[in-house]
């Protein structure tokens, strides 16, 4: 059978999930890739560190050139967060001629144009099914799945560690520090856990959404968001009163007047499916028109729902199918992209 040879750049809560998944089920990929993926190089920051997974001798490098410089690694998993270096790795990856899988929506969603027209210009792909929603494979729903439509509405709780919050606060009356906590030793906050509880990563990947649904180039920044850090524990059991929870949902509607976009702490009526999303899971509604209304549910953050969304797109990038998604991406990116008329 023949071998696809891979490297992961992070081994943080992702990348050694992503190890994991490599090292323990390889028969996994190489039923549906028809062929072996091979984990050849693992790049970390420091070798000394204590590891989660037992990486066969020779995988751990603190020298990315052992990527760069291998002509047998083809594909690379880029798992570090935040912009740099992660943007510059990206370009020299690239430029090496690797085609890159990343969970990275941040940086996606800073750099995004700049990084995917590079990528185009060198031939090369870029693959992101794990930047939104960790599991659920909403990418490539929305990107291929659902091409036949044009997508009204999107709307979902997109950032686990802001729903694992106040599922927590709600349910068991925990402090605001301590669930903020738990979520970090549970492997779902950014390292820096503002971005989550401020609305920034909601925000983030609704910018990478819109793109796919709506060909809408939106600045992540520009979307109105607020995040669930100023709620007090009355507001959640106030609304639980009425009958409502609140979650943090992020909103696209094509209006007529433009594309509505925002990212807020919501009253969802209990018993309606968004309202019972609890914990780490994120669900996103997508209505079509031709599909009408269809509803994803399933894990958004965690070591294991995010590393199988990775795994997926090292399959598709080592058979080449990630290129459907990325010609979604090329097709909006050439010639004056339709830009998203923001409502107030
Ligand atoms: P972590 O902070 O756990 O891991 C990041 C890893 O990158 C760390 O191990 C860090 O090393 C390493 N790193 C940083 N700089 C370098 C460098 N220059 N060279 C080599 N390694 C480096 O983050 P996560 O794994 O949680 O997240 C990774 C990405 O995935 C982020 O972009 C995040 O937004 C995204 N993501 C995360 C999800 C989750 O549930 N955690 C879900 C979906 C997406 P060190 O250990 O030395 O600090
Ligand atoms: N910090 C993110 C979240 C990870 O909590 O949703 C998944 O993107």
């Amino acid at each position: 059978m023949e071998k696809t040879n891979i490297a992961i750049v992070g081994l943080g809560t992702v990348g050694t999930g992503v190890a994991k998944l490599l090292l323990d089920h390889g028969d996994r990929t190489s039923r549906h890739a028809g062929r072996t993926l091979w984990l050849k190089k693992a790049v970390v920051r420091d070798l000394d560190k204590p590891r989660d997974v037992d990486l066969p001798d020779g995988v751990a490098t603190d020298s990315l050139d052992d990527v760069i410089n291998d002509p047998e690694i083809s594909v690379v998993a880029q798992l570090i967060g935040g912009l740099e270096p992660a943007r510059s790795i990206m370009l020299r990856l690239l430029e090496s001629g690797k085609d890159i899988v990343t969970a990275n929506k941040a940086l996606l969603a800073e750099h995004g144009p700049e990084l995917f027209t590079r990528a185009r210009e060198l031939g090369r792909s870029i693959a992101f099914e794990a930047s939104v929603a960790g599991g659920i494979p909403i990418i490539a729903n929305v990107s291929q799945c659902l091409s036949a439509n044009q997508i009204r509405s999107l709307e979902g709780i997109l950032n686990g560690t802001s729903n694992f919050i106040v599922t927590q606060m709600d349910e068991k009356g925990a402090p605001y520090d301590v669930v903020v906590r738990k979520a970090q030793e549970l492997g779902y906050a950014e390292a820096d856990p503002t971005m989550d509880v401020d609305g920034t990563d909601a925000a983030q990947k609704l910018a990478i959404l819109a793109h796919l649904a709506f060909g809408a180039t939106v600045d992540w920044s520009d979307i109105p968001r607020m995040g669930i850090d100023g709620l007090d524990p009355d507001d959640l059991r106030y609304s639980r009163q009425l009958g409502y929870r609140i979650k943090l949902l992020a909103l696209a509607n094509l209006a007529d007047d433009g594309l509505e976009l925002s990212v807020a702490p919501t009253l969802v009526r209990i018993g309606t499916p968004l309202a019972e999303v609890r914990d780490a899971f994120n669900a996103i509604r997508v209505v079509g028109d031709a599909v009408g209304p269809v509803f994803y549910h399933g894990l958004g953050a965690g070591q294991m729902p995010t590393a199988s969304a990775v795994v997926a797109d090292l399959i598709d990038t080592a058979v080449g199918r990630t290129r459907l998604t990325f010609q979604t991406l090329e097709y909006f990116s050439i010639d004056n992209p339709p830009r998203a008329k923001l409502r107030d």
